[in-house]
């Protein structure tokens, strides 16, 4: 089988280097792929916001399956324009991936679907926004209503904060906030069947101890030591189950990863969020723990053929993955700093590139170092580890990456 990956972050990294171990696998192509995926993957070139571009691509390289990474491409229409190629595609449709495209229209389909969830309102006009507040009180929930790479978001106690965000972003959802701890649940499904991955805590904050500002995610781990034996099943009936049937009632199946952003409340758990694509940097920790081969799994989904797939196997290790930013990371990164002691294994590549055949930073998040072990807390010394081999002028990472859960 080849594969052809679209997108260049540490999650495609991830999912490259799983499909190339899988043994059915006879090449994977990233496009347009970074120097770590390149230890992975033969690269192409592509704009990966282009559908047309990415389904040429996809029949030169006779792709027998594409898996797109990204959520921008998802949105443009790249997973229809390669499936009418006749080419299995990993990845929903246009109109299916608003499901993370618009909060508005996931709000409608979970509101469809009796999904718990945050109640919310969708306000434009300072009127509105100011009712909205009064009615959530503080901390106040405001969501850029578009996608914003994991940066639209403001919770604050400030009420001029949120104003003011609101007022930046032009069309918001002000949203109830939710307490308790957040989970990331990603399920594999054709549209029809669904299959759920280990559950994964991802840290959205850019400081220890979740101070400062949110971020793409600072670090994740997996498993859960901390969650109900029912977490899973119960995500699985009162979210998954009646979003995709309500998605398929629709006319518009969401076949793909869908992404469930959970705050596990007192009232059980809450949908923060639907994502259309594989979460970063939960991939990196799931994935290194998954032993079915990933090529057949997502094949399987991309055919309609999900019914039929084995049940998942997992190691019975941890996994913890700790991000490296730039400087001035979520703010304004310092891009063009050199890297140095980023080869070994499990040190994926998110925001690289090769400038006169040195290693350099090209993005906010640059680097997600990721180790198993056989507990959270010989994971994280051998994450904290590759973390130790990288230097990178005014590098930020979190100290405290899986540390709560690892001392359970
Ligand atoms: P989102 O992009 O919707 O995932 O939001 C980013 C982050 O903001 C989430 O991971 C949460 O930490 C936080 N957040 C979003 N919505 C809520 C909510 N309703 N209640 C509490 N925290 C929230
Ligand atoms: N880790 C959060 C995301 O991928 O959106």
């Amino acid at each position: 089988m080849r594969v052809l990956v679209i997108g260049t972050g540490g999650r495609e990294h991830a999912l490259a280097a799983a499909l190339a171990k899988d043994a059915e696998v006879t090449e994977v192509v990233a496009a347009p792929g970074n120097p770590g995926i390149a230890q992975v993957a033969r690269l192409a070139e592509v704009d990966p916001l282009d559908p047309t571009a990415v389904a040429e691509l996809a029949v030169r390289e006779l792709a027998d399956l594409v898996v797109i990474g990204p959520e921008a491409p998802l949105v443009a229409g790249v997973a229809d324009a390669v499936r009418e190629r006749g080419i299995p595609t990993f990845g929903p449709s246009k109109q299916a991936a608003q499901l993370e495209g618009s909060k508005t229209f996931a709000k409608e389909v979970m509101l469809a679907a009796a999904v718990p969830t945050a109640g919310a309102i969708t306000a434009e006009s300072e009127e509105q926004i100011q009712a909205a507040l009064d009615r959530f009180e503080a901390p106040y929930v405001v969501k850029n209503d578009g996608l914003a790479a994991g940066k639209g978001v403001v919770v604050t106690d400030d009420r001029a904060v949120a104003e003011a965000h609101a007022r930046e972003c032009g069309r918001v959802v002000i949203e109830e906030y939710l307490d308790g701890p957040e989970v990331s649940l990603f399920v594999v499904t054709d549209g029809e069947a669904a299959i759920p991955l280990l559950p994964a805590q991802d840290f959205k904050r850019i400081g220890d101890g979740d101070t400062g500002p949110n971020t793409g995610g600072m670090g994740a781990y997996t498993p859960l030591p901390w969650a109900e034996a029912d977490l899973v099943p119960t995500v699985m009936r009162t979210v998954v189950e009646p979003t995709l049937a309500e998605m398929r009632r629709r006319g518009t199946p969401f076949s793909g990863l869908l992404y469930v952003g959970l705050a596990i409340t007192k009232s059980g758990p809450k949908v923060i969020e639907f994502n259309a694509r594989f979460g970063d940097p939960e991939t990196q920790v799931v994935l290194s723990l998954l032993e079915t081969p990933l090529a057949g799994l997502l094949l399987a989904a991309a055919t309609g053929a999900l019914a039929a797939h084995p049940p998942l196997s997992w190691s019975a290790d941890s996994a913890v993955t700790v991000v490296v930013a730039a400087a001035g990371y979520p703010a304004a990164p310092r891009l063009g700093d050199v890297i140095t002691g980023a080869e070994a294994a499990g040190v994926f590549h998110a925001g690289t590139g090769v400038r006169d055949g040195a290693l350099t930073a090209t993005g906010g998040r640059v680097l997600a170092c990721t180790a198993t072990g056989r507990d959270l807390a010989e994971a994280r010394l051998n994450a904290y580890h590759l973390v130790d081999q990288i230097k990178l002028d005014g590098m930020q990472f979190r100290t405290d990456i899986a540390l709560k859960a690892a001392e359970l």
